[in-house]
């Protein structure tokens, strides 16, 4: 059994849905909940196909599924068009003049796009694409700050057909590069600049920076948008506003194939180069539109905001495309959490009465060492439900994002997903679902998802394991971009005919999910192998601690050595007494085995720029060794020397 993930938090606490909620929800019962999903289970292509069929197609089905395993096929023979189902569909009616989008500058100033208007910026943009020579299947990068014309250009390639790549406005020049050539992608859009922290992050530089070695970019779009002094590459370059007003509105969108590659979109794996994970139109659209109007619950008053960047995989699926498909009004916000002060987001929500929030766990656990006062001082009652993504969530961040930002009457969703899951995948239903403080609950309907152990068999109850999907879903993705082999290693090489999610997990008695981390977070201490991420929350439960990250070293009696890295509260110091505390304090949350063997007390830990912490680089430290491997995502590379040089 020593194969198998030992898991260890136990966490008893359960909230039901408040009655109110659930009777005005999409989903009102658990009794519903469960009849919805044991029919899903029975008839997954019935279901799928009765959700899309909400939707516009331009030419039917001839199939719902083809599935030869490990490739997947869904709405087969089917055209549509995504930008279509966003824009086009909610024009003929109210939600015309209804905003589409909400958007806030770093610097304050805001911008309401109805849906309308939106319609109108994407037609004009697409002919822009179209005039600089862009066609069905070519490929955009997308290397913009977070202003409406990131929606607008991802939507306007959908509408025309060519496949976007949208790369993360904090990647460095190498690392756009390398996803620009990838992908061979025709064109690169990007801005003069973008606001971050309080000053003009100059993207265009670094886009020139990017292209010299990229052989396929043959134009530049750039919008302009900080008004920071640009070098000018003619003729590759070309103004935004220039390039609109030469050319002819793509009215009419392209009807794409079902199958038609939407977006590439890279992600970091196990090795060292990053995987361009592609998504295609019609199951991806129905797979993000399903789960916004579901676990959101959306509904057409509510103002909803996903805190994410469209330079990752949630700001795909729900800042756009979910949140648009249903018509709904989506906030986006440009900058970071604490410009000019740490109540920035609260300030937002106020200012446009949100009433639906998601964001990361790792964001909720700065608001909370930042201090309640912050959000405080703010009306907050406009909220009416909560959610988080992206990894992990301690039972106490979920308890403070209960009661200090819903004031415990906002329901909470925890979604576990992927970047190649394309869409959420385990979530509570939020009028069905009682909810327990670090489980994302139970899969969405449709989806087949179970724990396994080494050999591919199911789990007992509240036996440790790895996270599987047993069949194909609308939203999956179909291959790594111009990899296909390293598509059917990477997530069927494991178990043949079941997705292998990399995540371990298990399932407790009442068929709940606890995802445990990464089975590379996962360690092997004296034959039980442990999560990282469940001595992080015992750590983070004592009062002292703000946030910590745990790795495992290399130990020649145990196998594995626990090392812990903590940042500690305002009014707390690192002692010798406790650090003894700490560990007791896990040895008494979880067992003397799981007790950490160092405890490194740090002002920060290193993370990527979307907010994970980098272990590979923490083991490194643990271990003594130097770090071979790349680190341009660190958001504060420092951090790292600062680890290394035995700091504090
Ligand atoms: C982790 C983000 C626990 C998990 C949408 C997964 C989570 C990886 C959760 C994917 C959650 C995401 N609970 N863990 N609710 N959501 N994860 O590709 O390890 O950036 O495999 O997609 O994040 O991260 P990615």
């Amino acid at each position: 059994m020593s194969q198998n993930i030992e898991s260890l938090l136990i966490e008893t606490r359960l909230f039901e849905p408040a009655p109110a909620f659930s009777a005005a929800a999409h989903i009102k019962s658990r009794a519903e909940y469960d009849r919805v999903r044991s029919q899903a289970l029975a008839d997954p292509e019935g279901f799928w196909a009765e959700a899309a069929r909400e939707l516009e197609w331009s030419r039917p089905w001839d199939a719902v599924l083809e599935w030869n395993p490990p490739f997947a096929k869904w709405f087969v023979g089917a055209t549509t068009n995504l930008s279509a189902n966003c824009l086009d569909r909610h024009l003929g009616g109210p939600r015309a003049t209804k905003p589409a989008i909400i958007w806030e500058g770093e610097p304050g100033e805001t911008r309401t796009l109805t849906y309308e208007d939106l319609h109108r910026e994407v037609c004009r943009f697409a002919g822009a694409l179209r005039g600089l020579g862009v066609g069905l299947g070519d490929r955009v990068a997308l290397y913009m700050p977070m202003v409406p014309e990131l929606p607008i250009a991802m939507l306007a390639c959908a509408r025309i057909g060519a496949t976007h790549s949208v790369v993360f406005g904090g990647f460095s020049a190498e690392a756009l590069r390398e996803r620009c050539n990838d992908a061979g992608a025709k064109v690169v859009v990007t801005a003069d600049g973008g606001y971050r922290r309080g000053s003009v992050l100059a993207l265009k530089e670094i886009v020139d920076e990017a292209v010299v070695h990229c052989p396929s970019v043959e134009r530049v779009v750039v919008l302009r948008r900080a008004g920071n002094q640009v070098e000018w590459n003619s003729p590759r370059d070309v103004w935004w506003h220039e390039a609109v007003d030469a050319s002819q509105p793509v009215t009419e969108a392209v009807a794409v194939d079902s199958e038609h590659p939407l977006f590439i979109l890279y992600t970091s794996g196990t090795t060292g180069k990053p995987k361009g994970v592609v998504h295609t139109t019609g199951g991806y659209m129905v797979h993000a539109y399903l789960t916004s109007k579901w676990v959101f619950d959306l509904k057409d008053d509510d103002v909803y905001w996903c805190t994410a960047d469209c330079g990752w995989v949630t700001g795909h699926s729900y800042l756009v495309y979910g949140p648009l498909a249903n018509g709904a009004t989506s906030v986006m916000y440009e900058g970071v959490p604490n410009h000019p002060a740490p109540d920035r987001l609260w300030s937002i929500i106020a200012k446009y009465a949100v009433t639906i929030l998601y964001t990361a766990p790792t964001a909720i656990r700065s608001f909370m060492r930042w201090g309640d006062e912050h959000p405080r001082r703010h009306d907050l009652t406009s909220l009416r439900l909560l959610g988080t993504v992206g990894e992990p969530i301690n039972p106490e961040a979920w308890m403070w994002y209960r009661d200090v930002i819903g004031a415990g009457r906002c329901p909470i969703v925890d979604t576990w997903w992927q970047t190649e899951t394309g869409g959420i995948m385990i979530t509570p239903l939020p009028g069905a679902v009682a909810t327990k403080p670090g489980s994302c609950t139970l899969p969405f309907p449709g989806m087949d998802i179970d724990v396994v152990d080494a050999e591919g068999r199911s789990c007992a109850a509240d036996q440790g394991g790895f996270l599987v999907i047993r069949k194909p879903w609308p939203g999956m993705l179909r291959t790594i971009y111009g990899d296909p082999a390293r598509y059917a290693d990477t997530y069927w090489g494991r178990y043949g005919d079941m997705y292998f999610a990399g995540d371990g997990a298990r399932r407790d008695a009442d068929g709940y999910f606890w995802v445990m981390g990464r089975i590379d977070d996962v360690m092997n201490v004296s034959g039980h192998r442990i999560g990282t991420m469940e001595v992080e929350s015992a750590l983070v439960s004592h009062p002292a601690v703000t946030e910590a990250a745990v790795v495992g070293r290399p130990d020649s009696l145990k196998g594995e050595a626990i090392a812990a890295f903590v940042t500690l509260g305002p009014g707390h110091s690192p002692t010798k007494e406790l650090e003894a505390e700490l560990r007791n304090h896990v040895a008494k949350e979880i067992g003397a085995f799981a007790k950490p063997d160092d405890i490194r007390f740090t002002q920060s830990l290193p993370k990527t720029r979307s907010g994970k912490i980098m272990r590979r680089l923490l083991r490194d430290v643990a271990a003594g060794r130097e770090s071979a491997g790349d680190t341009t995502t660190l958001e504060d590379v420092s951090v790292l020397a600062r680890l290394r040089d035995g700091e504090e």
